[in-house]
């Protein structure tokens, strides 16, 4: 009986169409927030295990990234506070970085750093930090048309410009658990020029003057350079 009177049918077709739109919509919005999520409780996740670790507030100040780090050598990969045998680490690793911002401006250079807080030793760093390698790479990963962040190219070592030479960790013997620290830095202004870099004089204490009990490292070189912390990853290695 409903069908007799057109009006209603064309209403109803009408609402169907609609409601297929309208979840089709749904259906690319819930893709989007899941992958927003995802990438959300990743960065959280980065800053909590280096919380966990106090590489946050020793190392770096507490930040949110903005992009994901992955490290890779030929046989084993950087996991957020995993730890790898030194015989792993001998060659310098490939990087890969997921911007997660969609609003950084690509084609910028960017700076990877690996720095030990623990030399020679966590209970007693008096070399700390200790300048393991400087590197950068120009371009974070481009974006997909519909928005999400897309892995970016790896940068193997013939791909990075060096600062400091890769100096694979070779923590001392009975120097007990070392924290191996890859830090992105970007500059701080935004700018896509290339980058003018200090080369710290020294690996111990990154080349600065310190006191006794004071450590210096990254943070500071990273002040120096006009850089800030976009990502970051970690590992524990010892003899
Ligand atoms: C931006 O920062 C970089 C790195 O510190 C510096 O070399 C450059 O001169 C700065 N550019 C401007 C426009 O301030």
């Amino acid at each position: 009986m409903l069908f007799a009177n057109p009006c209603v049918f064309v209403l109803l077709l009408f609402s169907d169409t609609l409601a297929a739109a309208a979840l089709k919509h749904q259906h690319i919005l819930e893709l989007n927030i899941a992958g927003a999520n995802a990438i959300l409780g990743g960065a959280k996740e980065v800053q909590k295990s280096l919380k966990r670790a106090e590489i946050i507030p020793t190392v770096v100040d507490d930040f949110v990234p903005s992009a994901l780090l992955e490290v890779r050598w030929s046989s084993g990969e950087a996991a957020l506070g995993n730890t790898l045998k030194p015989k792993k680490l001998e060659d310098a690793p490939s990087i890969s970085l997921s911007d997660l911002s969609g609003h950084r401006d690509h084609g910028a250079e960017f700076v990877i750093t690996l720095t030990d807080p623990d030399a020679p030793s966590r209970k007693d760093p008096k070399w700390s930090e200790f300048c393991h390698w400087i590197a950068t790479a120009r371009g974070l990963s481009p974006e997909t048309t519909d928005g999400t962040p897309e892995t970016s190219p790896r940068f193997g070592p013939a791909h990075l410009n060096e600062v400091m030479p890769y100096k694979p960790p070779g923590p001392p013997e009975d120097t007990g658990k070392h924290r191996y620290v890859f830090l992105v830095l970007v500059a701080k202004n935004g700018t896509t020029e290339e980058l003018h870099l200090s080369k710290p004089s020294d690996r111990k204490h990154w080349g600065y003057d310190t006191d006794e009990d004071e450590t210096r490292g990254v943070r500071d070189w990273a002040e120096e350079n006009g850089l800030i912390p976009v990502a970051a990853n970690f590992i524990y290695a010892k003899h």
